[in-house]
């Protein structure tokens, strides 16, 4: 992708009100998308340094609801058929690996039954720094996910995720223990 066509991914799909990244903010920072990615920003939509997104052979979707928060940190990879819809707020820290197909939301959006409130069915989501999430993965409302972690391939993360650990399956459970020096980040 061209430096034109970055610009017009920045200025005219995202309609301009994004904030990209921080102070020193160059062109060699500038976010990379290939395909297609659509975007529905209501809400506020942060990308860090170095923001990468695959778009295809399957579109990925941002979506980011009035009065949320989707944040990206630097250098995070967003592979193909991706979705992340934030109703209320979803930090995703710096060097984060999102595999294929992913859906990350805050929000269940239906209510279970008449007893559910529907103002509680949005719930913060937190990824760490260094976090690599495998191809089809589903991260539910209200979870965090610690430094260093990975969620394995085909996961449902239903509750939060400790630093430096694998967790694997639907609901996913802790399958090991990682060792992450400090200052070490995934490739
Ligand atoms: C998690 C992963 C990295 C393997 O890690 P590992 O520590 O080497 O895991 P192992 O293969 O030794 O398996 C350890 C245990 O985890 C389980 N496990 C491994 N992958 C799993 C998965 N995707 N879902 C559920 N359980 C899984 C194994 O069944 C095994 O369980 P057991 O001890 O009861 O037999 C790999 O399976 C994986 O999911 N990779 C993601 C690849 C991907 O999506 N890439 C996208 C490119 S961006």
């Amino acid at each position: 992708m061209g430096i034109k066509q970055k610009l017009v991914f920045g200025y005219r799909r995202i309609k301009g009100i994004v904030k990209f990244g921080s102070r020193g903010y160059s062109l060699r920072d500038a976010p990379s998308v290939r395909g297609k990615v659509y975007v529905n920003r209501f809400g506020q939509l942060v990308i860090g340094k170095r923001f990468s997104m695959a778009g295809r052979p399957w579109p990925c979707q941002l979506t980011v609801e009035d009065g949320a928060k989707l944040e990206f940190g630097s250098n995070v990879f967003i592979n193909a058929g991706c979705g992340i819809a934030a109703t209320k707020s979803i930090i995703i820290g710096n060097d984060v690996r999102i595999g294929p197909r992913t859906s990350i939301m805050d929000s269940d959006y239906h209510r279970l039954d008449a007893d559910t409130d529907y103002g509680d069915l949005a719930k913060p989501i937190r990824i760490g720094n260094n976090v690599w999430i495998g191809t089809r993965c589903t991260i539910l409302a209200g979870v965090t996910i610690g430094d260093g972690a990975v969620i394995a391939a085909g996961s449902t993360v239903i509750k939060d995720v400790p630093p430096n650990t694998v967790v694997g399956g639907s609901p996913a459970k802790i399958i090991r223990s990682l060792n992450i020096p400090d200052g070490w980040v995934r490739g």
